[in-house]
């Protein structure tokens, strides 16, 4: 299918990956049916959408008029029905392969054969997502990034099935979408995960290790790598809970000790630390100012 021709983008999960996502969609003009588990959660990510839209409106990065169209473009549902006339529908669930092979079997009967499914998988493969369904050769990742309004990349993943005609749309719809493509092979993490991993989970083992203080751990890479974030700030950021998973996920496909989940990180997942999103994680965010959790603090001397 040629890039032209897609109207309608279909985003499975409004979160933090599913909203910006649909944001961007809409903004690029595209009708956006953005479905969750419950029309709760739907209108939940809609109206966190329509807040971002509102604040880069007040602050004269977008138009009143390109909020509005903007949020025109916009529609949540629960109903995965609502998706069947979507030419492309782009997937941005937890990282649970059951939960996604179902929802994509289910689709795929529902589709029509044009339909391309595109997976914002961190850590899981496209080969074996695309096994659900009878449409491997329309079947590809696409790959953004934490926030999805804000950061430049998507990596477009090619499966062992996946046709050049699917890479190629969906590599100029990323382009459509105002983000800078790269190619990435079907390799666990593909390029970005593959490096930032084993880093994130490093840090965590410094904090385990007492080699510095969370703070300190932070400060560290920010001012001596000039990195935006410091990387528990970062772990907070792009959640506890998906980078356990993604541990979890990589560890086995790879099997270097590198990917093994810190049992500072599986407890901070049992405890329900799940970072900015809950509320507390490295930093608890509950008055405006993160400080560091003085619960891991505690747990850790
Ligand atoms: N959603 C939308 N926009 C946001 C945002 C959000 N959550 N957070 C910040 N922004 C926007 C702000 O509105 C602001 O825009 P303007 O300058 O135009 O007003 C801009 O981003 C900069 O924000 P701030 O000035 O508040 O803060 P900052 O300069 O510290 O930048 C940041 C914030 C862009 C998040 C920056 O800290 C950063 O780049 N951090 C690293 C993020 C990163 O590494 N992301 C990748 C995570 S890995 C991943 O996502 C993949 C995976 O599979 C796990």
């Amino acid at each position: 299918m040629d890039v032209k021709n897609i109207k309608t983008v279909g985003v499975l999960g409004c979160g933090l990956m599913g909203a910006g996502i649909a944001q961007i969609a809409a903004a690029a003009g595209y009708k956006t049916i953005a479905r969750e588990v419950t029309q709760e959660l739907a209108d939940k990510g809609i109206g966190n959408i329509k807040k971002q839209l509102e604040r880069n409106a007040a602050k004269g990065k977008i138009t009143a008029e390109e909020k509005d169209k903007t949020i025109a473009n916009l529609t949540g549902t629960a109903s995965l029905d609502d998706l069947k006339n979507c030419d492309v529908i782009i997937e941005a669930i937890t990282e649970d392969i059951k939960l996604k092979g179902e929802i994509y079997s289910y689709l795929d009967k529902i589709c029509p054969a044009h339909t391309i499914f595109a997976s914002n998988t961190s850590s899981l493969t496209i080969t074996e997502m695309a096994a659900y369904t009878q449409r491997a050769d329309r079947f590809c990742g696409m790959h953004f990034f934490n926030p999805v309004p804000v950061m430049k990349l998507v990596e477009i993943v090619k499966g062992v099935r996946t046709s050049d005609e699917t890479f190629d749309t969906a590599f100029e719809l990323g382009k459509a979408l105002g983000k800078t493509p790269i190619a990435a092979k079907d390799n666990s993490g593909f390029v970005v995960n593959f490096l930032l991993v084993p880093y994130l989970l490093g840090a965590i083992r410094a904090v385990q290790n007492g080699t510095a203080s969370i703070e300190d751990i932070d400060k560290g890479m920010m001012l001596g790598c000039g990195y935006p974030m410091g990387p528990l700030t970062l772990l907070d950021f792009v959640g506890i809970d998906t980078t356990y998973r993604i541990a979890e996920i990589m560890l086995k496909e790879y099997g270097e000790s590198m990917y093994a989940c810190p049992p500072l990180l599986r407890k901070m997942f049992m405890a329900g630390f799940y970072g900015k999103k809950s509320g507390k994680g490295f930093y608890d965010y509950s008055t405006g100012t993160p400080v560091v959790n003085p619960e891991i603090v505690n747990y850790i001397k």
